[in-house]
C-alpha cells in the first residue's frame, strides 16, 4: 500500500500550477480505478491538467500508472513454423476517412510480421475501425486472448476490441474527458494512447499523428509535440516507437462512412484506390517493416500481386466474417452539386466528418449503434476542375430525415475558385527519438 493523499489537495496543487509527485500520481490513478477518487474529482483534475499542463516526468509517471492499472498482454511467445514472430502495431490519432488500418494490417502481415491492432469505436466526427469492419457480414471484434494469439500465429493480422482489462484507468478517464471538454490536452492524449499501446505488449509501434482541421491537433507545432512525447514514452517503456506526422486538412480518400470505407480499402488491397490512401498505407507499412528490421522492401508489390488481399480474406474469415459478402448499401441517397465553375481549392475534413456522423455513420454517445451504410462519397477533390451542376458529394443513409443535417454540415465545406492548390504529400515529417 503506497502513501495516501486527499483528492482535493492533489486537484489544488495542479489547479495552482504545481507539479504532482510520483506518489500523488500513483495514488490518484489507483484510487480512481478503484472508485475511491470520484468522477467529479477526476474531472476537476483533468481540467486542471488541461489548463496547467504536465512536465515530462509527470506525463511519464501518469502513463505508467495507467498502464499498470490493468493487465498487460504478452506476445513475446508468438511463433510461426517454430520461429519467433515480431509484433508491430500502428496507432492513428484519428481523422476523417481514416481507413488505413484496413489495408495496412494485412499488407504488413503479408511480409511475415504479426500485427495486433487493438482498436476502438468511433466517437463524434472520426470513425472507428471496429465500426468499419462490422459492416462486413458476420465479422466480430470480441476475441479472447487465445483467439488473438492463434490468429496472429496463423494469419498474422488481427483487428479487435481492446478488452476491459487493458488500461482500465484510461477507459474510465477517457469517458469522463469526453463529456467534460478535457480531450484536447497533449499530456492526457499522449498518456491515454501510450498506456494502452504499452499494455498491449507490442514490440514496436508506428504512430500516425494527424494535423489539420479534421484532427485533434489543429497546428503542426502541437502535433509535433504530441508525436515527440509519445515516441519518447514508447521507447522509455521498451516499445520501439516512431511517428509520422500526416496531414488531415482534407478527408483521406473519397469516402467517409463504414461500409463505404471498407469498399475503398478493398480497392487499395486490389492494387488501386485513391492516391492519398495508397501513399499513406505505403508510408506506414514501410515504417512498420523498418521497425521490424526489414528495410528496402517495396511494399506496393504485395498490393499488386494479391498477397495482401489473401491475408485480408483470411483475417476477415478468421474473425467470423464473409469477405465475399456484399457490403450493405443505403436505401436513400442525395447528391449535392457545384454551384459555380472553377477549381476546387479546398474540401474541409471536419465538415465531411460531421456530415457522415450526422447521416448515421458515427455516434454521439458511447454505446449507440451506427449505420453501416451511412456516409459521404466525395466526387471531387482539391485541384479538380468542376462546372456548375457537377456532383460534389453523395450522402447515404437508412434514415432520410437526416439529409437536412448532412447538407447543413457540408454547406460551405468546398471552396471553388481559380487558384489550383499546391499538391502536397500526406506525410509531413517523421519523428523519432533521435529527432
Ligand atoms: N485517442 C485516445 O485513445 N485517447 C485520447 O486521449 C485521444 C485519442
Amino acid at each position: 500500500m503506497g502513501e495516501s493523499f486527499d483528492a482535493v489537495s492533489v486537484i489544488a496543487t495542479k489547479r495552482d500550477g504545481g507539479a504532482l509527485s510520483d506518489a500523488e500520481i500513483d495514488w490518484v490513478i489507483d484510487g480512481f480505478t478503484a472508485g475511491e477518487v470520484h468522477d467529479e474529482q477526476m474531472s476537476a483534475l483533468a481540467m486542471a491538467i488541461l489548463l496547467r499542463g504536465m512536465d515530462r516526468r509527470e506525463i511519464s509517471r501518469w502513463t505508467t500508472a495507467m498502464t499498470n492499472s490493468g493487465q498487460r498482454m504478452d506476445f513475446s511467445g508468438l511463433r510461426r513454423a517454430g520461429r519467433p514472430l515480431v509484433t508491430v502495431d500502428k496507432h492513428s490519432t484519428g481523422g476523417v476517412g481514416d481507413k488505413i488500418t484496413l489495408p495496412l494490417a494485412p499488407l504488413v502481415a503479408s511480409y511475415g510480421i504479426a500485427v495486433p491492432q487493438l482498436s476502438g469505436r468511433g466517437l463524434g466526427h472520426t470513425g472507428g475501425t471496429l465500426d468499419k469492419l462490422e459492416a462486413i457480414a458476420g465479422w466480430r471484434s470480441d476475441l479472447t486472448y487465445d483467439e488473438i494469439v492463434s490468429l496472429l500465429e496463423s494469419v498474422g493480422a488481427v483487428v479487435c476490441a481492446a478488452g476491459a482489462s487493458l488500461a482500465p484507468a484510461d477507459k474510465k478517464l477517457y469517458a469522463l474527458r469526453d463529456v467534460t471538454g478535457t480531450v484536447e490536452s497533449i499530456p492526457l492524449i499522449a498518456s491515454s494512447i501510450m498506456s494502452k499501446k504499452i499494455a498491449e505488449g507490442t514490440q514496436a509501434l508506428v504512430l500516425d499523428v494527424k494535423v489539420g482541421a479534421g484532427a485533434f491537433m489543429k497546428s503542426e507545432a502541437d502535433a509535433r509535440e504530441l508525436a515527440q512525447i509519445m515516441v519518447e514514452l514508447g521507447n522509455e517503456a521498451g516499445v520501439r516507437t516512431s511517428a509520422l506526422l500526416t496531414s488531415m486538412w482534407e478527408p483521406l480518400g473519397m469516402t467517409a462512412g463504414n461500409a463505404l470505407e471498407v469498399a475503398e480499402s478493398l480497392e487499395v488491397l486490389s492494387g488501386g484506390g485513391p492516391a492519398d490512401v495508397v501513399e499513406l498505407t505505403v508510408a506506414l507499412a514501410t515504417e512498420m517493416l523498418a521497425a521490424a528490421g526489414m528495410t528496402g522492401v517495396d511494399v506496393t508489390d504485395n498490393l499488386r500481386n494479391g498477397k495482401a488481399m489473401d491475408v485480408w480474406e483470411a483475417m476477415v474469415r478468421g474473425q467470423g466474417g464473409d469477405p465475399k459478402a456484399a457490403l450493405p448499401q443505403a436505401d436513400h441517397s442525395e447528391t449535392i452539386y457545384a454551384e459555380s465553375t472553377g477549381v476546387i481549392e479546398s474540401v474541409d475534413a471536419m465538415s465531411v466528418g460531421r456530415a457522415a456522423w450526422r447521416l448515421g455513420a458515427g455516434r454521439a454517445r458511447q454505446g449507440e449503434s451506427v449505420q453501416a451504410e451511412a456516409g459521404v462519397r466525395m466526387h471531387v477533390r482539391s485541384g479538380d476542375r468542376v462546372e456548375a451542376g457537377d456532383p460534389l458529394f453523395t450522402m447515404y443513409t437508412a434514415t432520410p430525415e437526416r439529409f437536412a443535417s448532412g447538407r447543413a454540415a457540408l454547406a460551405g465545406s468546398t471552396v471553388i475558385g481559380s487558384t489550383p492548390p499546391q499538391t502536397l504529400s500526406r506525410v509531413i515529417d517523421r519523428v523519432t527519438v533521435e529527432a
